[in-house]
């Protein structure tokens, strides 16, 4: 079979997938019931050497405190291998045979260690899988610049 746009074969795809779903059994989500995974696949500086961490959702009694499964891998990521993590795939997953793609603060919190290729794996409606480069996720996305 031919490999994905992002260089990744299927079964580093489905891996990836199933990792995020996995970690989706540890989802602290008592208020939505909504129980969220995500998978990173990340490099570090310039090495090709590929690693894979995951993050679930972790709610809050206030709500709005709720930190996303995309934003719980990425800071575990960042405390294991530090800023100079770039993203290449987030594979996310829920254990509710819901449409799920990343939240729009998810999307922003991606763009900070993405790749020029970064894509999105996430589950459609019927548990169909589906993907999109991020770039088409978050166009026009806020950049900082400064003098
Ligand atoms: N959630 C995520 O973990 N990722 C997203 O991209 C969207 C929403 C979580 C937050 C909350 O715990 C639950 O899903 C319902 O919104």
């Amino acid at each position: 079979m031919q490999d994905h746009p992002s260089g990744l074969t299927p079964a580093a795809i489905e891996d990836l997938r199933q990792r995020a779903e996995a970690v989706a059994q540890s989802s602290y989500s008592p208020y939505s019931h909504f129980r969220v995974g995500a998978a990173l696949l990340l490099t570090v500086g310039d090495s090709t050497d590929q690693k894979i961490v995951t993050g679930c959702n972790v709610e809050n009694a206030s709500y709005r405190l709720t930190t996303c499964a995309e934003q719980s891998a990425i800071a575990t990521a960042v405390g294991l291998y530090g800023p100079g993590i770039k993203l290449h795939a987030v594979a996310v997953a829920n254990l509710n045979h819901a449409a799920s793609m990343p939240c729009g603060a998810c999307r922003q919190t991606i763009l900070e260690f993405s790749t020029p290729g970064t894509w999105i794996f996430y589950p459609a409606e019927n548990d169909m899988p589906a993907e999109a480069a991020l770039t088409d996720l978050l166009p026009a996305a806020f950049r900082l610049h400064q003098d």
